[in-house]
Parts: C-alpha cells; sequence; structure tokens
C-alpha cells in the first residue's frame, strides 16, 4: 500500500512538472508573441494571414519573382506546394532577411499519401484496418518532407463518403465514421509526433471542414445539406478524432453547409471547432475558399473576406481577400482589431511551435534531403503497406495464387503505366520512379517463368475522356492504332499463355479532384477487352486499378479472380506481384460498399432500418423499401476482403449479458484460420441500439483487430465494450447512452457476423 502510494505520489509529481513546463512554454511562447505583435503594423498583420500560391520559384531568383516582393514588403505568411531545400530555402532567406520584421515563412504541402516515397492513396490506406501502419506511412511522409524543406501538410483528409460517384472518395478514407476516427488521430500523431519542434516532425492540417464528402450527387464542390444529427453522429467525428489528437491546423472546406459556405460559418469554425472542440489552432481556407463565395452570392469580396475572419478562420490560401479588403473592413467597423490580432496570433504561434522562429532553415538540410528521402528503407515500408491495402474481392477456385513458374500474359492499359500507379494527389512523386506491373512480376518471375505483354485497350474509346484522367503527367501514352489491332496483338499473347493478367480500370486521375464520375463501371473499351480475354478460355485475373468502389456486377459475375489494388504508390507493381504470387496473402478490408449499381447510391452499411424494412434475404416486397430492379444488397459489403485462407469464427461468448453504469463486458470470439497457409484477419465489431430516442443505424462498427493467424491456427479475441461504446448525440445533440436493449456483432465483414444480445442498464 505504501509502495503504491509513493508510485502514485512519483506520478502526480511528474504529471505537476509536465503541466508546468507546458505552461511556462505557452507562456513563452505568448510573451514572444505580444512583442513581436506590438511590432507589427495592420499590413503585417494582414500579411501574416496570406498564404499564396507559389507561382514558378526559381532559386537564385527569388528576390526578383513577384513572390519575392511581397515576402519583402511582409504581405505573405507562407507558401506550399514548392519542392525543394534550394527553393524553400532561397524564399525563407529573402523572409528572413529582406522583410522588416524578419518573420519566417511556413512551406506547406499535399503531402497526401507520402512525400517521394509514395504510399496508397487514401482510400486505400483505408482497407488496412492496422493502425500502427497508418501511423507509420505519415511518419515516412513527415520525415522525408521535413528533409526537404516541407513543415506543414494538407493532410489527413477525413471526410466522411458514401458516394462513389464523387472522385475525391479516392483521398479519403471511406463511409465510416468509427474507422475514419481511428485512421484520423494515427495520421495527426504519425506526422506531428510527440514534439512538433523536431525537425522531422511537420504540422498536421486535417480538411476539408466540413462534410465536403456528401456531395449533392456526388459532384465536387456542389451544396451540402443534412441534419444536425447526422452531422454530429456520421460526418464529423473525424475531424474532431483529429483535433483531439492534437491538430495544429484545420482546413475549412469549399462547400455550403445550412446554407453558408464552410469558409463563413461561424457555426463549424467557431461554435463546434474552437467552442465545443476547444481547437487551439488556426484554420486555412482551402485554394480561393473565399473569394468562391463571390460565386456562391453571398457578397463581394470585401464582404465574404470580413465574413470568413468572422467566422474564426485565419489564413487565406490564394485568394489574397485578406490581403487586400481587410484594411478598409476595419476602418468600415466591419471587422475588429480583435478578430485581425487573433488570427495572426494563430499563424505566428503555428511558427512558434514549429521552431520557426529559433530556426529558420530547421527543415532546409541539404545533408537531410539527400539521404532521408525515397530510401531503400522507406520504400520496403511502402511496398509492405501497398500489399496490405489491397482487397481480394473474388478468387474462384483458388485462381490465385500463381505459379512463378508459369506463362502469364500481362495485358490491358495500366499494366505497362508506371505514371498512374501512385494515384492521386502525387506531388511530390517523381514519375519516372514507380514500379510498373509489367516490371514488378517480371522481377518477381526472374528466369522461372514468362511475362507476356500486351496493351489490349486504351483506357477508354473516347480520347477527351482519357485525356482528363490521365492529366498532370499520368499520360497512359494513347495508343492510335485501331483497336481491332491493339486487341489482336493481346489476344494472340493470351493464347500462348498459362493464365491472363488483365490490369484495367481506372487512370490516377478519373478519381481526385474534380474527378466526378456518373458511371462508375470500368469503361466499356476495356470490358471488351475483358470479355474477349474470357472468351479466350484461358483463366482470367483482374487487377483492378480504381481511386472509388466501382460496379463490377458483371465482372464479379464473368471474371473468376478480382484484385483491387487501388492506386498503390511508388512500390506498386512490386507490391502487386508480392500479392498474385502468394508471397503476401492478402488482407485488406473495404472502408467503402460497393453498390451493385449506380441506382443504388448512397449505399452504406450504417444505414437506418426504416419503418418498412425489407424483410432479411429477400429482394422485392410491395410496400417495402426497396427496388423493382435491384435488390437492395450491396455487391461487396463494408469490411469484406478475402485472403488466401478462410476464417471460421466460433460464437460469442460474453462475460455478461448486462452493462451496468460504468462497468464493462467482453465480447470473445475462437478464429480459426482453416485454411493450409498463414493469412491475417481483420476481426470486426459491431453493435445495434434497438430502441433509441432517435432512430439508430442497423450496425455500427465499434472496435476492430487485425491478427496473423498460421495454418490451422486458432486464437481468442477478445472485445471490451462499456457505456462510452454506445454513445450517440441525440436530438438535444447531447452525447449519451441510453438503457435498453442491445445487439452485437462480430465477422469478418459487416454482413457475414455472429450475433448476441446484451443490455445497458444504468
Ligand atoms: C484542394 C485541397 C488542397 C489545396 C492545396 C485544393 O484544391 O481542395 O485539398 O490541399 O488545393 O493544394
Amino acid at each position: 500500500m505504501k509502495l503504491l502510494t509513493k508510485v502514485l505520489a512519483v506520478v502526480l509529481f511528474s504529471i505537476s512538472l509536465q503541466a508546468a513546463a507546458q505552461n511556462s512554454d505557452a507562456v513563452k511562447m505568448k510573451t514572444f508573441i505580444d512583442v513581436l505583435m506590438k511590432k507589427m503594423t495592420l499590413d503585417e498583420k494582414l500579411g501574416q494571414l496570406n498564404l499564396p500560391g507559389a507561382g514558378d520559384i526559381v532559386t537564385g531568383q527569388a528576390s526578383n519573382s513577384d513572390i519575392g516582393k511581397k515576402i519583402r514588403e511582409g504581405k505573405v505568411g507562407g507558401l506550399f506546394n514548392i519542392k525543394s531545400v534550394a527553393k524553400i530555402k532561397a524564399v525563407q532567406k529573402v523572409a528572413v532577411e529582406e522583410s522588416r520584421l524578419k518573420i519566417p515563412m511556413i512551406f506547406g504541402m499535399d503531402v497526401i499519401h507520402g512525400y517521394q516515397t509514395t504510399f496508397p492513396i487514401p482510400l486505400g490506406m483505408s482497407c488496412i484496418w492496422d493502425m500502427n501502419l497508418v501511423e507509420k506511412a505519415a511518419r515516412v511522409a513527415a520525415t522525408e518532407a521535413s528533409a526537404d524543406g516541407i513543415c506543414w501538410t494538407f493532410s489527413p483528409m477525413v471526410d466522411i463518403s458514401r458516394d462513389p460517384r464523387w472522385g475525391r472518395i479516392s483521398e479519403g478514407n471511406g463511409e465510416d465514421a468509427y474507422l475514419g476516427s481511428r485512421i484520423a488521430a494515427a495520421m495527426v500523431k504519425g506526422y506531428q509526433g510527440n514534439d512538433l519542434s523536431k525537425n522531422n516532425t511537420i504540422m498536421s492540417c486535417v480538411k476539408h471542414y466540413a462534410m465536403y464528402g456528401a456531395a449533392e450527387a456526388g459532384r465536387d464542390y456542389n451544396t451540402t445539406d443534412m441534419s444536425r444529427v447526422r452531422m454530429y453522429n456520421e460526418y464529423l467525428p473525424p475531424y474532431k478524432a483529429a483535433v483531439d489528437a492534437g491538430v495544429g491546423s484545420v482546413m475549412a472546406s469549399f462547400n455550403e453547409v445550412d446554407g453558408i459556405p464552410a469558409t463563413a460559418n461561424k457555426f463549424l469554425m467557431t461554435d463546434v471547432l474552437r467552442n465545443q472542440w476547444g481547437f487551439k489552432g488556426f484554420v486555412v481556407t482551402d485554394y480561393t475558399g473565399i473569394n468562391e463565395m463571390e460565386a456562391h452570392g453571398i457578397g463581394d469580396l470585401q464582404q465574404v473576406s470580413a465574413l470568413a475572419l468572422k467566422a474564426g478562420v485565419d489564413m487565406d490560401m490564394v485568394g489574397e481577400g485578406f490581403l487586400t479588403t481587410l484594411k478598409k473592413s476595419l476602418e468600415e467597423k466591419k471587422v475588429t482589431q480583435q478578430q485581425i490580432d487573433v488570427a495572426c496570433r494563430l499563424v505566428l504561434e503555428a511558427k512558434y511551435k514549429l521552431g520557426l522562429f529559433e530556426d529558420p532553415y530547421k527543415y532546409c538540410n541539404e545533408q537531410r534531403a539527400a539521404t532521408e528521402i525515397f530510401t531503400p528503407a522507406n520504400r520496403k515500408v511502402a511496398r509492405e503497406i501497398a500489399g496490405e491495402s489491397f482487397v481480394l474481392l473474388k478468387n474462384n477456385g483458388g485462381l490465385l495464387p500463381l505459379k512463378k513458374s508459369a506463362t502469364i500474359a500481362l495485358i490491358g492499359p495500366l499494366a505497362d503505366a508506371k505514371e498512374n500507379m501512385p494515384g492521386t494527389w502525387s506531388v511530390a512523386t517523381d514519375f519516372s520512379t514507380p514500379i510498373s506491373v509489367l516490371q514488378g512480376l517480371k522481377s518477381a518471375v526472374g528466369n522461372q517463368g514468362k511475362v507476356l505483354y500486351a496493351k489490349g485497350s486504351n483506357l477508354d474509346a473516347d480520347s477527351m475522356i482519357e485525356e482528363r484522367g490521365t492529366m498532370f503527367g499520368k499520360s497512359l501514352h494513347r495508343d492510335r492504332r485501331p483497336k481491332e489491332v491493339i486487341l489482336k496483338e493481346a489476344l494472340d499473347i493470351a493464347s500462348q499463355a498459362d493464365v491472363v493478367v488483365a490490369a484495367v480500370g481506372e487512370s490516377s486521375e478519373m478519381s481526385g479532384e474534380s474527378a466526378s464520375r456518373s458511371d462508375i463501371g470500368i469503361p466499356k473499351l476495356q470490358q471488351e477487352l475483358l470479355e474477349a480475354l474470357l472468351k479466350t478460355g484461358k483463366p482470367v485475373v483482374l487487377v483492378l486499378f480504381a481511386g472509388r468502389p466501382l460496379t463490377l456486377t458483371w465482372e464479379n459475375e464473368h471474371v473468376p479472380a478480382i484484385l483491387d489494388v487501388w492506386f498503390s504508390g511508388t512500390e506498386a507493381g512490386d507490391a502487386i506481384a508480392d500479392v498474385l504470387f502468394g508471397d503476401v496473402n492478402p488482407s485488406g478490408k473495404l472502408s467503402t460498399t460497393f453498390p451493385q449499381n449506380i441506382g443504388q447510391v448512397p449505399l452504406y452499411y450504417n444505414h437506418k432500418n426504416t419503418g418498412r424494412p425489407l424483410p432479411e434475404g429477400q429482394w422485392f416486397q410491395k410496400f417495402r423499401s426497396n427496388y423493382l430492379d435491384v435488390s437492395n444488397d450491396p455487391l461487396y459489403p463494408f469490411g469484406y476482403g478475402l485472403s488466401y485462407t478462410s476464417f471460421s469464427y466460433s460464437d460469442i461468448t460474453l462475460s455478461s449479458k448486462t452493462i451496468k453504469g460504468n462497468q464493462s463486458i467482453t465480447a470473445t470470439v475462437t478464429v480459426t484460420n482453416a485454411g493450409n497457409r498463414a493469412g491475417k484477419e481483420v476481426v470486426q465489431l459491431y453493435t445495434r441500439d434497438l430502441v433509441g430516442s432517435i432512430t439508430r443505424p442497423v450496425k455500427e462498427l465499434k472496435g476492430f483487430q487485425k491478427i496473423t493467424l498460421a495454418a490451422g491456427e486458432s486464437k481468442k479475441v477478445t472485445f471490451t465494450i462499456s457505456n462510452a461504446d454506445l454513445k450517440f448525440y441525440n436530438s438535444d445533440l447531447k452525447y449519451v447512452a441510453e438503457p435498453g436493449d442491445f445487439k452485437l456483432f462480430i465477422g469478418g465483414n459487416s454482413r457475414d457476423v455472429k450475433e448476441a444480445d446484451f443490455k445497458y442498464q444504468l
């Protein structure tokens, strides 16, 4: 007992020391910024709120460039998307040597899924369900970016989306708030580490706040409108999780919410973000977010700039509305000096926390840039993570894995397409480096077997569509020969092969920003290629490239094996070979539902029951909530993904059938690897609240564990459930757990589950 008291005293003492240190850091920062701000003119304060685009900065001429002139005049707070220590150093030098107050600038970039070592697109990453790996990827990205001059990333993007038409679904973590929240926290931790002032950690910026993923009809930048209850329960949690994890900045979204663009939305920026969640960092707009409010129709540039500042926005990306109009608004008493000061202080605080006042060049170390970027060790991590992100959607008759001794006909427009491997938003990738599928298969096979290659078809019959889908240097090198000639070449090599691997689907820029689609199938020309390949009678493996869930009903019916590889980064080709040949057993699980057809969208696992639910297992009943022409079922449910082995689940054992007050219970299943090779399984826990003061989803993810099992091995997997897991926002937006009856489900996806019942009592 004495020992316990002593230990407790030591712990409390060290906590109080930590708190005191934090306090004194905060006091030091405040004093420093107070002194600095006293020296600043209004123009210099407004300058800190300005984040112009970098333009084309040329090293050696930075000082004479347009940007250089503005920096010298103290009109620039930071720059983004410039790459290289040399360039960043050159502009930083102008700021700290030639501007009056020598305030260093902050350098941001869209380091979305890796820096030069590029990881899977976020939608792919979200199929890994291993938070250590997610954090590790962000850590590698932060190390590389910070070695190259960057100290701020516009990531994670945590917009929940249930609409695969929306191209930016590729940049987020899918449809589920719980999984999205876990990923948001892991990424912030990976980028920021425990100490933001270190030179290998960078400030994270969670985006796009808020509800950007619910754009009507999946059309980018479109209107968002939803109830508060839905916002709080289903869309806001991942942003909050990032705030709880200590994210340093937040980016406003382009869309409106409740009729007010997010950029001028006081409810979002002040009431929720600052007052309810206690966010202490700064808010930046998205690219020209302020100016776009003129087109939204809520005022001219002066008016919308004032609205943004008053709502709680601190930094203006690209548009210069703050820089050019806030002075006038202050004179006209449309904004206050205090509002400008608060914004300026928050931006300066970010720079202080990053340690830029102490050493403005701390991220500009040529030695680090030369040795820490795109290293063999980082690429190894990326290859491992890429392999974990693939989702095996179908594998009839155990067609996969393939033998390396086989003759393989690799066919398809994505087969020899290294520029398309990293996927959307790979700003820092060197496009000469990614490994294509062709390269990956060839180096895996060596001289054991043979890899034959033919393109088979272009991406799309329409060259305009191909052009739109291959912008920013992601060319697929369109083949101008007649399609019959291109196809014949492919059929010729297919006839010589044991197996056909078809690398088809979307190109890199068919998803991402401003890349919405109204038809989310594999482009028709490529489907025709698949049909022709199937007609040869050779077994066909579909290696699917995609930045969103696609409608694959036809493919699922006809193609024996389908592996979804998303866009998986610089190491894609090697990782694909690892999985195709079974060196890595696929373990990815979907973070979004795949619909049977586009008319079912939005289709998501955690929907409400309605007053007229369709009885399970049925297709149609008159006067029930359903369609005449398609069942309500998804093609592949949330959480789904196969392995080269199979897993069986025992029934659930509960430690008690009742959760009383703050006590918790455990739910245990035994998972067995029933096949003959080792594999990983994501064991998923869901609950259903049967009666609530508001209607509740039919299932909600509440936990998951990724486990590894040797062939034949069994493991007990235990989840702890307490009333904290049962909480939701009620119609008064109070976060409560309501007593009553619940169901609990455990399984390898959201559909195929074991079931148990429990009660929650106060
Ligand atoms: C995107 C953001 C991105 C910003 C800066 C915008 O168009 O919406 O996600 O961070 O550009 O590049």
